[in-house]
């Protein structure tokens, strides 16, 4: 089938599904350009949340899903790849979580929405790249265990230098490669660009940076900014809206490392079969969910920088 028969036949079965297809800022250009909405991960599950539409066509990976189907039990989630997971997700389990609680009985458990259901019912409140910050400074708690990522745990740790932080050691492997050399050279290359980084990004990495901020925070800094250049410390599928949005503006990537395996399995063949069949379908059970919920809506009710 060719690419725009492909692009009509989903459109027409989106719509007599009454299904809304969402997907996540690092999707292939195609998933993104055919999607209703793009965004990070707390975005879409909000938009997930809060759509008339009885179907989520969820474009990204397991635990973003996961998330949706947390938050709006009442909807059909669907993932079009069921192999699509995250494997800083997967460095956390339950179990571990439950028993590094056991070791730290007097802290406050801050779970990245990188994680699955299970490991976000163990936890106190969930956190985003956008927000994490202001979700450790809203805590009394003068200790705190960061899970899964020990990047995001640091750059935390680093901003609320009042409480003892205690990080998991799982890490995206995608912003982990990336190394500091790749970063100085891109640098010397383009001397006028500034350099934005994603907070899975290494402290090497994150010393460097010009802006910290997740996916959908480079959006709003490269509009906002007047420099003309920029090089991108997250993954590449970015690049699609960076350009669209700011066709005057050049964009840069440091190295070509910077490509999430999972998050580019997902085609438009996917999103087809997966409307078709109305499956893989992701569901959460009823008890893990309204735990795992209460650590989101916990998220969700702490106030914006
Ligand atoms: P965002 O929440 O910034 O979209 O990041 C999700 C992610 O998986 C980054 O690797
Ligand atoms: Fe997971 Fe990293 Fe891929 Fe994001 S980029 S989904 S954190 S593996």
């Amino acid at each position: 089938m060719k690419q725009d028969e492909l692009i009509q036949k989903i459109k027409q079965l989106a719509k007599e599904r009454d299904a809304l297809l969402i997907a996540h800022n690092y999707q292939r250009d195609e998933v993104q350009e055919i999607a209703d909405i793009t965004g990070d991960s707390l975005a879409l599950s909000i938009e997930a949340a809060k759509t008339d539409k009885q179907v989520i066509v969820f474009c990204g990976v397991h635990f973003m899903a996961e998330s949706a189907a947390i938050l709006a039990p009442e909807k059909t989630v669907l993932l079009p790849r069921t192999d699509a997971g995250c494997p800083m997700a997967d460095m956390v389990t339950a179990e571990g979580l439950r028993e590094l609680k056991q070791q730290h009985p007097d802290a406050t458990v801050v779970t990245y929405v990188n994680s699955s259901a299970a490991v976000k019912a163990e936890s106190d409140i969930c956190c985003t790249s956008s927000n994490a910050i202001s979700v450790a400074r809203s805590l009394d708690a003068k200790k705190l265990l960061l899970v899964p990522d020990r990047n995001l745990g640091r750059y935390i740790a680093k901003h609320v230098p009042e409480k003892e932080c205690i990080c998991w050691e799982g890490y995206c492997p995608t912003h982990d490669r990336l190394q500091p050399e790749a970063i100085l050279k891109t640098r010397a290359e383009h001397p006028d660009a500034l350099f934005m980084a994603h907070p899975e990004c290494t402290p090497e990495i994150l010393e460097l940076a010009d802006h910290i901020c997740s996916t959908s925070g480079m959006y709003e800094y490269a509009a906002k900014s007047p420099a003309q250049k920029f090089i991108v410390g997250t993954e590449n599928g970015i690049l699609w809206r960076l350009r669209k949005e700011n066709p005057d503006k050049e964009f840069i990537m440091p190295s070509n490392c910077l490509i999430c395996p999972n998050m580019k399995l997902t085609g438009l063949k996917d999103i087809l079969s997966c409307l078709e069949n109305m499956e893989p379908r992701v569901t959460v059970d009823e008890e893990t969910r309204v735990r795992a919920k209460t650590s989101l809506d916990r998220m969700l009710a702490v106030p914006r920088d």
